[in-house]
């Protein structure tokens, strides 16, 4: 049986960005505004609207920046949206991508199917395998429209704390998408000069 649900996890800790340009450079103007007409009213105007949209502009920024960010453990009933979203990320298609086998990895596991949730929706999925020997990391996809806010390196924190708790001491990740080769290139992984051989039973 899969542990519950952990989360939410603090965005801090997985490093996810707030835009923070808007908010100096109009702290900025603010202040540059009073120091301009230091007594007069419309200095001082032009201070309150700039603070104002300062505000605004923080507010807005937060939906943006994924604060409601969620990483859980996958369940038996995630795995129709698991593999819809596979597919729509673009992920390879395999003969392993099946309903039953996913249960049974959710079952069998222990915790390292993790979904990503933001805004009530799954945004991201990655799958741990630890073989007592090694750790890896699989199937990672990230929702086409939720991309570059941090996600995929959340995921992969999280699923390094379990892997690392189990006992790993490397962790192996196949990517063989362009974008996956960024991804794990921004993070401490180094590309191996391993050749992979695979055999599919079918
Ligand atoms: C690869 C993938 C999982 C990345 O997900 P993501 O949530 O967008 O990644 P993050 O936002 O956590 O990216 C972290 C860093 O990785 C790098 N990166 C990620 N995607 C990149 C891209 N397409 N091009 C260049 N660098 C990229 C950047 O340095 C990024 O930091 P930055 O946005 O501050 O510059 C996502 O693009 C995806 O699902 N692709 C399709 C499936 C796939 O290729 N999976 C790979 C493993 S099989």
């Amino acid at each position: 049986m899969a542990q519950p649900a952990r989360g939410p996890f603090p965005c801090a800790r997985h490093g996810l960005r707030r835009k923070c340009p808007p908010f100096a450079s109009r702290v900025r103007r603010s202040l540059a505004a009073t120091r301009l007409d230091p007594l007069g009213l419309a200095g001082w105007r032009v201070c309150l609207v700039n603070l104002g949209l300062v505000f605004a502009n923080r507010a807005a920024d937060d939906s943006t920046t994924m604060n409601d960010l969620r990483i859980r453990e996958g369940q038996h009933e995630d795995c129709d949206s698991v593999l819809a979203l596979w597919r729509l990320a673009g992920v390879r298609p395999s003969v392993t991508d099946t309903p039953e086998r996913l249960r049974l990895f959710i079952e069998k596991s222990g915790g390292l199917l993790l979904v990503a949730e933001a805004a009530g929706q799954r945004v991201g999925t990655l799958l741990g395998g630890w073989d007592q020997w090694r750790g890896h990391i699989y199937r990672l996809a990230v929702h086409p429209d939720y991309r570059r806010r941090g996600i995929a390196r959340a995921l992969v924190g999280e699923i390094e704390r379990r892997l690392r708790d189990r006992g790993a001491a490397r962790i192996y990740a196949l990517t063989y998408t362009e974008d996956g080769a960024a991804f794990w290139a921004s993070l401490p992984y180094e590309r191996t000069s391993d050749t992979a051989f695979v055999r599919t039973f079918r």
